[in-house]
């Protein structure tokens, strides 16, 4: 069996949603102190949706393909489902990553949830209440 699914392929060679996101509303910025990858994200919201998403990954292919797959996932997305994002729905999505490579896909969560809170921490009136 091949090490990586097509799709975590696809997704390294023809990663959507590159860039930077100009005055976007929450950006987080996540690395790994291990391997050293450095992930960061933007996110344009209107009306709690995410219109728009972008990255910058300074990483291996597993973490390319990662955010390239999280950005995919929370597109068009309500935030109250944006916030429930997991690493292993990303690993999922890409049919699954090497075990020691699971971390790539942490990442990817880890950079969407700091850029929503990034978002909350300058629109504290838009955070939902704890349940
Ligand atoms: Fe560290 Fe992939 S090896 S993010």
């Amino acid at each position: 069996m091949a090490l990586y699914s097509e799709k975590v392929m696809d997704h390294f060679r023809n990663p959507r949603n590159v860039g930077v996101i100009d005055n976007a509303d929450g950006v987080g910025e996540v690395g790994n102190a291990k391997c050293g990858d450095i992930m960061k994200m933007y996110l344009k919201i209107d009306d709690d949706v995410v219109s728009d998403v972008k990255f910058e990954t300074f990483g291996c292919g597993s973490a390319i393909a990662s955010s390239s797959m999280a950005t995919e996932l929370i597109k068009g997305k309500p935030l109250s489902e944006v916030k429930q994002l997991t690493n292993k729905a990303v690993s999922e999505a890409l049919d699954g990553l090497p075990a020691y490579k699971m971390h790539c896909s942490v990442l990817a969560e880890e950079a969407i949830h700091s850029a929503l809170d990034d978002y909350y921490s300058k629109h504290p009136e838009k955070k939902p209440e704890e349940e």
